[in-house]
């Protein structure tokens, strides 16, 4: 890397605007279209994962009217919501993962909402949801953008309502990347080429949600290492 291209790589975390307006920012939205573009057929397995049937119950118990699929891929969790009786607006920046999970939700006869759309720059009208899931998804986002989706969260979500997240610990293994200032992987190796991690303390995800005015009122580790973070949508009033 060059003197001039190093400097305007330690720029690119100032702010929002300066991560989504960059070249790096624009490479990671190529990677997912990329992984995701041969894939033509909807795995439709439900993953094995200890936490589903936490998230399912406080959904339940919560009984929320609308649900929003953070990061969807091709839909399993949004297909799971639906099964379990929620409406679901699923969201993802690959158009070929929203036409995998379009072809699902259509095969099981779900209405589900499923759109094209950057996670980090959601307009929805205030209060639209009711609940918020995220899988496995903040893990490739640099945290002064993580820190704006939960703004816009706030926003888009009602008061009282459900945010649950779980955040997997990344970064530790093979591959070649350089790191942005705040530690995010920027990859480089051909299979992920431009594809972003950043592996999250729990210190850094209480922050930011508390500080954008959620109240953590749940938080486990799993044995492998992920965090299931329940978090309510606090308005001031
Ligand atoms: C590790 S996968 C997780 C998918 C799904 N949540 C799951 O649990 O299987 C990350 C997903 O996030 C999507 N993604 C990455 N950046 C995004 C962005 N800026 N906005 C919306 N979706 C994004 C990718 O296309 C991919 O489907």
């Amino acid at each position: 890397m060059s003197a001039n291209n190093k400097s305007q790589k330690s720029e690119i975390c100032k702010s929002a605007e300066s991560i989504l307006g960059s070249e790096v920012y624009a490479e990671n939205v190529d990677f997912w279209n990329r992984a995701w573009g041969p894939v033509k057929t909807a795995y439709t397995q439900m993953p094995d994962l200890p936490y589903l049937t936490l998230m399912m119950s406080e959904l339940a118990s919560k009984a929320p009217a609308s649900v929003l699929d953070l990061g969807c891929g091709s839909g399993w969790l949004s297909i799971l919501l639906a099964r379990n009786g929620f409406e679901v607006t699923g969201v993802d920046v690959a158009e070929q993962a929203i036409n995998l999970a379009n072809d699902w939700a259509k095969q099981e006869s779900h209405t589900i909402n499923f759109q094209v759309k950057d996670m980090a720059q959601l307009e929805f009208a205030p209060s639209t949801f009711e609940a918020c899931v995220a899988n496995s998804i903040f893990e490739h986002f640099p945290i002064e953008l993580t820190r704006t989706i939960f703004k816009q969260l706030k926003t888009i979500m009602a008061p009282n309502g459900v945010f649950i997240g779980c955040f997997d610990q990344v970064g530790t293994g093979p591959g070649e990347y350089y790191k942005l200032e705040d530690e995010t992987h920027v990859y480089t190796d051909k299979g992920r080429k431009g594809m972003l991690l950043r592996c999250y303390s729990d210190e850094e995800l209480v922050q930011i949600m508390t500080d954008s005015g959620f109240k953590i009122t749940h938080k486990e580790t799993f044995e492998s290492g992920t965090r299931y973070i329940v978090a309510i949508q606090k308005s001031a009033s």
